[in-house]
């Protein structure tokens, strides 16, 4: 159990194929203890009570792009737990993908508001958490990404940039809060996964096989990023901080793999 005694809050648990649903599920058994939170609209799907009862964990609401709602959060959890040992951020959404507006022609609007939630966001949750003096020394906060961060993906849109502010949070808060409290603070790179907010990217189910293919391990699943998230909250990886750690079957290192070679291949024969 090498969570036990460790006190959280993971947000983003949606349904049973959320990553936040099985860190919750696997930190549970690992012997924490955590309040799970989500937006008061994706509580009213009623899924995450399923989760709460499973874990023995309190559902609290939290739009994480308002400050009332984030500072309401902390304090409750503090009031419950005292101080904490690791958050999870694993929330993403993009308003202008919802509304299928084309990369090129973007509503500047909607574009705040998904770097609001997106990115923001985790600013906005360690502010709050070092504000309260909420987090325990060592303590470990962790959001998830992608790798449209450093590379192209046309049909992830304003996401890239969302994540790139996201990865550029980590390291430099994770500097103030390692100075400041010794809070370690991280994101992981994940394989494209097979979640609601995955799903929402256009073309999904190309880039998911291309990102199979092309890695020498095959993409990593949603099981297989909880274990990596339960490491990082736990004291096996005290030091590592201000990272960006890559999640993804060696892709983000690949330029090309015989197995999408192959494909390119017979493609190339079918149509000729
Ligand atoms: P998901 O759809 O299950 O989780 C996204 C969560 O964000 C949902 O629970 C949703 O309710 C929450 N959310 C949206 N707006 C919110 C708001 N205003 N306040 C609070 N919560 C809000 O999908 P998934 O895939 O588990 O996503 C989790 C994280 O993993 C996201 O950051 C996503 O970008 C990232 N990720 C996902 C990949 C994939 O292919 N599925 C690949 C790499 C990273």
């Amino acid at each position: 159990m090498i969570l036990k005694g460790k006190k959280g809050i993971i947000f983003g648990a949606l349904d049973t194929k959320s990553i936040a649903w099985k860190v919750a599920e696997l930190a549970h058994a690992e012997g924490a203890e955590f309040i799970l939170s989500n937006a008061p609209i994706a509580l009213r799907m009623g899924a995450i009570n399923e989760l709460a009862e499973k874990t023995g964990s309190e559902v609290i609401a939290c739009d994480v792009s308002l400050n009332e709602d984030m500072d309401n959060l902390i304090d409750k959890a503090v009031a419950k737990f005292g101080k904490l040992d690791f958050v999870l951020h694993s929330i993403g959404m993009s308003l202008n993908i919802r509304k299928k507006n084309p990369y090129t022609d973007l509503n500047y609007e909607l574009m705040h508001k998904t770097f609001d939630i997106s990115a923001i966001s985790f600013h906005r949750l360690m502010q709050t958490l070092m504000k309260k003096d909420a987090m325990n020394e060592w303590g470990s906060i962790l959001a998830l990404t992608y790798i449209a961060a450093q590379r192209v993906f046309p049909d992830y849109s304003e996401m890239a940039e969302s994540k790139s502010l996201l990865e550029s949070f980590a390291r430099s808060f994770g500097y103030h809060y390692g100075v400041s409290k010794k809070v370690r603070v991280n994101t992981i790179s994940q394989s494209p996964t097979m979640t609601t907010a995955g799903g929402g990217v256009g073309g999904f189910d190309a880039f998911f096989t291309y990102a199979d293919k092309m890695s020498p391990l095959g993409n990593a699943n949603a099981e297989a990023c909880a274990q990596y998230c339960i490491s990082l909250f736990s004291d096996y990886t005290k030091y590592v901080t201000m990272q960006n750690l890559y999640h993804d079957g060696g892709f983000s290192n690949t330029g090309i793999s015989a197995n999408l070679m192959e494909m390119v291949q017979k493609a190339g024969e079918q149509t000729a």
